[in-house]
């Protein structure tokens, strides 16, 4: 079975729903930006063909069932500040991998926090999951509080796990289970 597609979530400023080829020109100004891509496992897009051949590759996960893509909007207005995503799932385990980015102007505003949050209630609600893991590079700090703030457990450093942008770097893995979440009452 494919993962679940939830139906659009409301939070109190924001949107979180499935991605549409026409969310692209609004997530141009998230991944077009070197400092906000740094950590990320793709190059800042300096077009919208860039923008393009990325959803084409986000489609073709998609179709696997194995990941659902999601964009992150302003509640107001519906404008794109950020995007997310659930993948790697694995169906026997109920268990899937949370990936999130906000543009540089929506930082430091809890946004990410409201976001990821409204992620992780689909994800152990609607989708059905019992466990969500992350990796992130030690030296992403926003995202490692974030990751605190949300209740996941730091779970062990995984050394030269991958190369890129020119050099290897470790990860750690964060893991949070459904119960610890459900028990948190967030
Ligand atoms: C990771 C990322 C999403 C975190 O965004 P963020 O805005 O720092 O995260 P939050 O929404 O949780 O905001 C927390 C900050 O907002 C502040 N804040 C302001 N108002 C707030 C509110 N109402 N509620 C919560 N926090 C608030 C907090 O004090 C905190 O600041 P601090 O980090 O200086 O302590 C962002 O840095 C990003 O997009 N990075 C690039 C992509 C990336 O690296 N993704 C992760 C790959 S693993």
């Amino acid at each position: 079975m494919p993962l679940t597609v939830p139906a659009p979530i409301e939070t109190p400023r924001l949107v979180v729903r499935q991605i549409a080829e026409p969310d692209l020109p609004g997530l141009m100004a998230v991944n077009g930006d070197d400092m906000v891509t740094q950590f990320l496992p793709y190059a800042t897009w300096r077009s919208i063909d860039d923008a393009a051949a990325w959803y084409q590759r986000i489609a073709g996960i998609q179709a696997t069932g194995n990941a659902v893509q999601f964009v992150i909007l302003s509640r107001d207005d519906a404008t794109v500040i950020g995007a997310g995503l659930l993948f790697n799932f694995n169906e026997g385990s109920a268990r899937a991998e949370l990936g999130y980015v906000l543009g540089r102007a929506h930082w430091g505003r809890g946004l990410a926090r409201e976001a990821a949050g409204a992620l992780v209630g689909a994800a152990f609600g609607p989708m059905g999951l019992r466990r969500l893991e992350a990796e992130v590079n030690p030296l992403n700090q926003p995202s490692v509080r974030l990751l605190q703030s949300l209740g996941f457990t730091r779970e062990g450093l995984l050394r030269q796990r991958w190369v890129g942008k020119g050099a290897a770097y470790d990860v750690e893995l964060h893991g949070l289970l459904r119960d610890e979440w459900q028990q948190r009452g967030t």
